[in-house]
């Protein structure tokens, strides 16, 4: 189809679907979302400025669904996510010698190749074995609703709980020490962070393409360092952790690479911490306005898996990620061209009403809660059980040790598009 005849976004809907102030906004980005599902449900956009290269968006969940699923028809390379600039693609071509990406990580990978990685952390990540980290998590959970309490009556959960204590858990998986978290935070803020200047303290804010991708090439090669030197340690003496699976690992017989090996360190570092956070602030804040549902869960913990899900879907962290068709295709009655870029936008699908009834609505009870934050098909999360583990531990340790919370000033959302969330969530608490 000629590139005239596609059902184009007007230029303003079109900026403001990957606009990063659209999702601190939220609301109004919903509104829109519902519009489209109704009138355009698979819509092109193109940016006047020619920031990023065109692309379909698609916002109802049976689109984002069957696209998720088929992986063969639509692949994640050559591009994974929108917020890279075109300028900054073309550098990064240059520095990695025709990759688009500074790291090669599961996301950037797809079959063959995909499985063979995925599958050397697979086991790792399920249930099974996550269940032995129940202790060290429950110890951490507890020394973090500490902190809480101690500050004292009124805090910014964001800052005490949300944000350190996924962070940690990733940390500790990866066998990172304590005192090395700063600057880990720094290096995947530098990497991933980028769109909303309180969250990011890298100094990336207002530079010109060119010089973010330099700064993203250096915080690589400062990982590279790092995890070189834990991949010697790991090999030496392993241990139980993700590390020493990663450092010890095989593909057809071979050792993984470095670039490989980094990249897998890094998507897991990077992957874990802001997603979780995001979530775990997104319920506390269902909670704070709905006393008598904190009550409620205090009282029936049977409620709690029911919070969690629900908190996962009604936040949608990761807020999209694109596919390119491999060959002619359809989605939702639209024809698709090979070669195309498709954005699958969770927040849209995940708030989609012919699936979610009252999708705005925070509903502990929702069932069934089959809702698309995790992604489907081959790229599924891979940390999903890690992240509902935590966020369950993590409630169950506050329903203990508070006995109420309100909201205590007005919450703020980060600027991103891509993954997103509660910046700030000022409570006031009242201990058990
Ligand atoms: C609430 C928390 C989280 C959310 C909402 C989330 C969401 C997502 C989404 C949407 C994807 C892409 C799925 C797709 O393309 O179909 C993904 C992939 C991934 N996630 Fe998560 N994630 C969370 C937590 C975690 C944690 C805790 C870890 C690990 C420590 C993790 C590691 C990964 C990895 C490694 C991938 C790439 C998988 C692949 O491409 O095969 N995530 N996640």
């Amino acid at each position: 189809m000629a590139t005239q005849d596609r059902p184009r976004l007007d230029p303003e809907t079109a900026y403001e679907v990957i606009s990063p102030e659209s999702y601190a906004a939220w609301d109004p980005l919903l509104d829109t979302f519902d519009r489209l599902r109704e009138e355009s449900p698979v819509a092109w956009v193109e940016d006047v400025e020619q920031r990023h290269p065109p692309f379909w968006l698609v916002t109802r969940y049976d689109d984002v669904m069957r696209i998720s699923k088929d992986n063969a028809t639509f692949l994640n390379n050559p591009q994974t996510v929108v917020f890279s600039l075109t300028e900054g693609i073309e550098f990064a071509k240059k520095m990695t010698g025709g990759s688009p990406h500074m790291v090669a990580s599961l996301v950037t990978f797809d079959a063959p190749i995909h499985m063979k990685y995925r599958k050397l952390t697979q086991e790792w990540f399920m249930p099974k074995n996550l269940h032995r980290l129940e202790g060290e998590i429950r110890e951490l959970a507890h020394k973090t609703v500490d902190r809480l309490i101690d500050a004292g009556g009124e805090a910014d959960f964001c800052k005490l709980v949300s944000q350190p204590y996924p962070l940690h858990v990733v940390m500790q998986i990866l066998g990172v020490p304590e005192e090395e978290e700063p600057r880990m935070l720094m290096l995947t803020q530098q990497m991933f962070g980028g769109q909303d200047e309180d969250l990011n303290q890298s100094g990336m804010k207002d530079l010109p393409p060119e010089a973010i991708t330099q700064l993203v090439a250096g915080a690589v090669a400062d990982f590279e360092a790092y995890f070189a030197k834990l991949t010697a340690e790991k090999r030496a003496n392993p241990t139980d952790d993700v590390a020493s699976t990663i450092a010890n690992a095989t593909v057809d017989g071979e050792p993984l690479n470095d670039r490989d090996m980094m990249g897998y360190y890094i998507i897991v570092a990077a992957a874990g911490h802001d997603t979780t956070s995001a979530s775990t602030a997104g319920a506390m804040l269902a909670l704070a306005r709905d006393p008598e549902q904190w009550a409620r869960v205090r009282a029936d913990r049977s409620l709690l898996p029911g919070i969690v899900e629900e908190a996962i879907r009604w936040t949608s962290p990761v807020q999209h990620f694109m596919r390119t068709a491999a060959e002619d295709t359809e989605v939702g009655g639209q024809k698709i061209a090979k070669g195309d870029w498709l954005m699958i936008n969770y927040v849209a699908a995940n708030h989609d009403p012919a699936q979610f009834e009252n999708p705005r609505k925070f509903d502990a009870s929702r069932s069934p809660n089959r809702h698309l934050a995790f992604g489907a098909g081959a790229h599924q999360c891979l940390g999903l059980h890690l992240a509902r583990l935590e966020m369950r531990i993590l409630f169950e340790t506050l329903l203990d040790r508070i006995e109420s919370v309100e909201l205590a000033g007005e919450p703020a959302r980060s600027k991103s598009t891509f993954v997103g969330g509660l910046k700030t969530l000022p409570l006031s608490i009242r201990p058990a």
